[in-house]
């Protein structure tokens, strides 16, 4: 493998992944991404030329992927509309980038049997209840809730049917919430980062006791390239580094680190059909690849997190009026 396809590499956990295999591999990367509101070239900058291209294109684009899919060894398929929130105002586009832009790599990768990697996410398995036990396993049941995570759904049923029926040399992996460095602000922890650093209070939706399983974006790029370099065709893998927390407890933990009372934050509207809790369960990747997550230390992964937008934000300060309007006209 020399040459990889990455589509939504402008996004958050597409850039950080382009810069992971920058400092990682020898591999080419051509980043394939439509530039939505979600991508930013600044997040690409300084990578080296010869080892690096950039398409600004759209992955619907049945001639144009089928182009960059001749020319690659493997594509790892990024590109999404990727909000919830977004998703319950206006659940079009989830249906075009998720279900037929999905649809459309993988009938280039079928033709040109290049070997394939779909990144999707937990919110597939539903929600589990907060005493639950049981987390998610490979062998869990298919049942997302949202127009998200129906179409993030809908993408890697594509993908199984094209493996079984078509043969596709692919793999899939449903990884947790993650966090670090340039990602989006309409997203929780940088949301509230940067309405502190702005002197407004945090926002939790309900009472803030839904959880989410967080995992640093660092350890995603890890366990992504240990599936394309050692995963088994057809297989899936759940990525996860048990980080396990409600909001409110994500949400404290931050103020502690930017200066500010544990308590100064607002309780605001819910967003519909809130999913209640996601944990995983990543012993099959740990046991069959051998990986392991690096950042452990949650509190310092944050703290890092902090500093990243306190020392960046002429990268987040042209998204931040837009998002927070977006926010206003939806209660939040
Ligand atoms: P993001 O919204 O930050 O980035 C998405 C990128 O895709 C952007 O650069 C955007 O311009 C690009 N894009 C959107 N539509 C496109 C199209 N039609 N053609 C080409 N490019 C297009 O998303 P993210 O948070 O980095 O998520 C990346 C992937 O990881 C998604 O598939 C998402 O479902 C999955 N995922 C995310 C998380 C998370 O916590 N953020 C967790 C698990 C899985
Ligand atoms: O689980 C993986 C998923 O994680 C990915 O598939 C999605 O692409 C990614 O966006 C993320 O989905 P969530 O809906 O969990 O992430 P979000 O950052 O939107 O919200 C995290 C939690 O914080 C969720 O319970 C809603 C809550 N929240 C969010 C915002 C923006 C708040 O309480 N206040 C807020 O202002």
């Amino acid at each position: 493998m020399q040459r990889i396809l990455v589509t939504g590499g402008a996004g958050f956990i597409g850039c950080n992944f382009v810069h992971y295999i920058m400092g990682h591999t020898s591999l080419h990367v051509t980043v394939l991404d439509k530039l939505t509101y979600a991508g930013n070239l600044d997040s690409l900058s300084g990578l080296p030329a010869d080892r690096f291209s950039f398409i600004h294109g759209d992955i619907c684009d049945s001639g144009l992927v089928e182009r960059l899919t001749a020319q690659a060894d493997a594509v790892v398929h990024f590109a999404a509309e990727s909000h919830n929130d977004n998703s319950l105002k206006e659940p079009r586009p989830f249906v075009d980038t998720n279900l037929v832009g999905t649809f459309t790599l993988i009938e280039a990768a079928r033709l040109h049997s290049t070997r394939f990697h779909h990144i999707s996410t937990d919110e597939v398995y539903g929600d589990l209840a907060l005493d639950e036990p049981r987390r998610f396993t490979e062998e869990s049941v298919y049942k997302p809730t949202s127009p998200y995570s129906a179409t993030k759904a809908g993408s890697d049923m594509l993908v199984r049917a094209w493996v079984r029926s078509f043969g596709l040399k692919a793999t899939i992996s449903n990884c947790s919430n993650n966090y670090g460095p340039y990602q989006h602000v309409e997203k929780f922890i940088p949301r509230q980062i940067t309405n502190v650093l702005d002197g407004v209070r945090p926002r939790l939706y309900g009472q803030g006791l839904n959880v989410r399983d967080w995992i640093h974006v660092e350890d995603h790029s890890a366990a992504i390239l240990a599936i394309l370099e050692r995963g088994v065709i057809g297989e899936t893998y759940l990525i996860g580094a048990d980080g396990e927390l409600s909001n409110r407890a994500v949400v404290e933990r931050l103020l502690r680190h930017l200066g500010q009372p544990a308590d100064a934050y607002d309780l605001v509207t819910d967003r519909p059909g809130h999913d209640l809790r996601y944990a995983i369960d990543s012993s099959k990747l740990r046991s069959e690849l051998g990986w392991q997550p690096r950042f452990v230390d949650f509190d310092s992964g944050l703290a890092a997190t902090v500093a990243w937008y306190r020392d960046n934000e002429d990268w987040w300060r042209p998204q931040k009026a837009a998002t927070e309007s977006k926010y206003a006209s939806q209660g939040h």
